[in-house]
This record gives C-alpha cells, structure tokens and sequence, in this order.
C-alpha cells in the first residue's frame, strides 16, 4: 500500500482541482463555519489550506484581532492571504503541531488520505483551545450517481472509468468510508456537542465542479495507464464530463464538527 497523499500541488491539473474544489464545496463549509460563530478574534487553524479560498473567508471574520494559520505540506497556491492570516509550510504527519492553541480548526479533504487519519484528528483535538472547535470535511468518493445523461455509453463510461479512479485511490491508502464515521472519530477523540451533515449537490457537464474529475482523471493518467486503463477510455470520460446534456449527484460531502468542553 502506498501511504503518501495521492495528488501534488505542483502538478499541472493542480490549480483546477483547487478552484473545483471551491466551487464545488465553499458555500456548504462556510455555512458550517458561520453556523458555528466564527468571529473577531478567534484564533483559526486551516491545516490542508490548498488553494486557500477558506483561510481567506476565516481572516475576513475574525478581523484584526483574530489570526489564521494556514498550513500546507505545499504552499504553492496559497498566494494573497490578508495580514491577519500567515502561510506555514508544515506536514501533519510528520511534524509536531503549532505551539498554539485554536478556537477553530477545519481540515476539509486531507485527512481520508492517510491510514493513521484518527490518530491525526485526536493529535488535532488536543490543539483545541477550551470551547475551541474542530471541523472536519470529507467526501464519499463513491455516493455519486449519473442524473442526467445523453445515452447509455456516457453513463456506463463514467461509471466504469470513475470506478477504476476510486480503486486506484483506495489502492494507495484512502478510505472511502471515512466520511461516514466523522461523527464517532470525533467522540472518540474526547470532544462533545458534535453534529455532521451530508450534502450532496448537482455537478452539470462542462461546469466548474466537475472539472475536480477531468483534473483528478489528468493527474492520475500514468499509474491508471499502469493499472490497465485504455487512454481512449479516458478520453472518452472527459469528453462525458465536458458534455452539458450530461449531470452526476457530487461526491457527497460530510462535514462533521465538536467541541472540546474540558479544560
Ligand atoms: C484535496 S486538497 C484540499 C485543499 C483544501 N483543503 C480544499 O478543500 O479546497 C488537499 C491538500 O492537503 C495538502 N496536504 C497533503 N498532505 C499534507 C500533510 N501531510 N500536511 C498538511 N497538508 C497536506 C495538499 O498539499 C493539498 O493542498
């Protein structure tokens, strides 16, 4: 089994999996984190910060009195941050965490990736100022279905081309299934008052949400290759993809949050 995150910052298909990322699930988190009270003052972790569209919106509701930290193994997209957030190129996995303590810490689509992710969300818990916050967001990578398509090749194509990308992550260390446990990993890690949603939305052929498929589908075409996929296949699943009289359900994502209560 491989362990290492599967996609690379530094890859061409990198920036559109982080601006599909945002179209795809920014309004979702920033209901959550609104909900939650995120406001002036508070001290803000983003760990996974990718693209940055979240550790942007936390700064402009904590204000000049609060602080966010924007952490990322890779900080290559994570330009224009304002002067109340600052960039911090560190591994979760591998380093100790900031010597600070956080009201708030979202990770949306990190942790799934990692075989020892519940060990990570307690060593994230115990950085959790009291009545602090930690909201984690991930993906059912297989809860998405066909709601629209031109004929019956386009949906058999997707779903067979979408399977093999999903086996190949799961291969390499994800866990599908994480998603759906969120709640009881969070209990688990000590912390109260916890609640989840799932959402599931509408990603239209040609749109700016499932353009994270066609990017994923680009970034991993060599070990698909590998692993027996035909590249007329893959061409043929971007074409699906960029097709508008096509439609599948998103990758539901579960956002699921606690609460240290004890001191
Ligand atoms: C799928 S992207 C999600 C980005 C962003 N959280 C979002 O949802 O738009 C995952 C991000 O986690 C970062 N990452 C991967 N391994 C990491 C690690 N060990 N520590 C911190 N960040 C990591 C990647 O570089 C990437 O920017």
């Amino acid at each position: 089994m491989i362990e290492e995150y599967p996609f690379d910052n530094a890859s061409a298909p990198a920036a559109d999996r982080m601006s599909a990322l945002q179209a795809g699930y920014d309004g979702v988190t920033v209901r959550h984190l609104a909900d939650l009270g995120v406001g002036p003052g508070w001290a803000c972790l983003e760990l996974g910060a990718g693209g940055g569209s979240i550790a942007r919106w936390l700064a402009a509701q904590v204000g000049p009195t609060g602080s966010v930290l924007a952490t990322d193994v890779d900080l290559r997209l994570l330009a224009d941050l304002p002067a109340n957030a600052t960039a911090l190129r560190h591994d979760i996995r591998a380093e100790p965490m900031p010597d600070q303590l956080f009201d708030l810490i979202h990770a949306r689509l990190v942790l799934i990736h990692f075989p020892e992710r519940d060990e990570l969300v307690a060593k994230l818990a115990a950085a959790l100022s009291p009545g602090g916050w930690l909201v984690l967001e991930e993906i059912e990578p297989r809860g998405q279905t066909v709601v629209e398509t031109p004929d019956e090749a386009s949906a058999e194509t997707f779903a067979s081309v979408q399977g093999r990308i999903i086996d190949l992550l799961e291969r390499e260390g994800s866990d599908v299934d994480w998603a759906g446990r969120l709640p009881q990993v969070l209990a688990g890690a000590g912390l109260g008052e916890v609640g989840s949603e799932r959402v599931t939305t509408r990603w239209p052929g040609g749109g700016p949400e499932i353009r994270l498929l066609a990017a994923n589908s680009v970034e991993l075409a060599e070990r698909l290759a590998a692993a027996g996929l035909a590249e007329d296949d893959l061409a043929r699943f971007r074409k699906v993809l960029a097709d508008p009289r096509f439609a599948v359900s998103s990758y539901p994502l579960v956002s699921a949050w606690g609460r240290r209560t004890s001191r």
